[in-house]
């Protein structure tokens, strides 16, 4: 089973360029016609968050027209940018809206159960995993023991020495979903992420923690102690995780762009 993660697109309106320098419509565009020519083509694509720059309409309509080209079905969850009551309306088939109110998912078709667990707190940068998210999590978790999970998320639930970011981590509920993942890590076979926009590895009570990088702008790597949040134009990036009863769940990088090549070894 092959999924392709793409994180924090950042799409903005029409005209407007990420701080004066990004183009991460076009750059969030040139994503999607990178994975279509994927070889072999995904089985399920997840946004794991901050889909939109400011959550507007028009933002999500062109993020629907993308999703609109490709292969396959894609799930989403929000970040920090989105609006939870836009991406109902705008992207109604890559979203599940849940009881008290967020869009976490379960996604079971597959052979690799695939779980989004929404961190957002609305109008916040941080996150949080509240009673609700977490008695989700935990009844989701109970309900199939057969199938190993992966599970989406937006923010981190680990430090990541990024202190920047670490500073907008998950602040509620954080050990109440470290215990959950330690009593099922048996079965969940990765947790991926987003919000830091760096390709990032951690690990939670054995379960490995990828963090994807940006298809918008990767933040500068800053691991000093002073915070210090500033985006350079390193090239976009998304994540390619592929999953086999064999090998289990290996993530691979792969580039938005084209560059030269490839040549022949020899
Ligand atoms: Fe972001």
């Amino acid at each position: 089973m092959l999924i392709v993660q793409i994180s924090d697109m950042h799409v903005s309106v029409p005209g407007k360029l990420f701080g004066r320098h990004i183009d991460s419509r076009a750059s969030f565009e040139r994503a999607i016609t990178r994975v279509l020519a994927l070889d072999p083509k995904p089985d399920l694509v997840v946004l794991s968050g901050d889909l939109a720059e400011t959550g507007a309409g028009q933002e999500y309509d062109f993020i629907a027209a993308q999703i609109a080209r490709l292969p396959c079905p894609a799930l989403a969850i929000p970040g920090n940018h989105d609006l939870r009551e836009e991406m109902l309306r705008k992207l109604p088939r890559n979203v599940q809206g849940q009881d008290g109110g967020h869009l976490s998912f379960a996604e079971d078709g597959f052979p690799l159960r695939v779980i989004g667990l929404d961190t957002i707190v609305p109008g916040e940068v941080h996150g949080e995993i509240c009673e609700h998210r977490l008695a989700w999590l935990r009844g989701v978790l109970a309900k199939d023991s057969s199938k190993p999970a992966m599970i989406a998320m937006h923010h981190p639930p680990f430090t990541t020495g990024f202190v920047a970011m670490d500073n907008y981590g998950i602040k509620r509920g954080l050990g109440e979903f470290r215990a959950i993942i330690a009593e099922h890590a048996a079965k969940i076979s990765a947790i991926v992420c987003g919000h830091v926009h760096r390709s990032i590895i951690g690990n939670l009570s054995g379960v490995p923690v990828v963090i994807a990088p940006a298809t918008s702008f990767p933040f500068k790597l800053a691991l000093g102690e002073k915070p210090s949040l500033r985006f350079i134009a390193e090239p976009p990036q998304f994540m390619v995780h592929k999953w086999s009863r064999d090998a289990g769940f290996v993530s691979h990088v792969a580039f938005v762009d084209e560059f030269p090549g490839p040549y022949p070894l020899s």
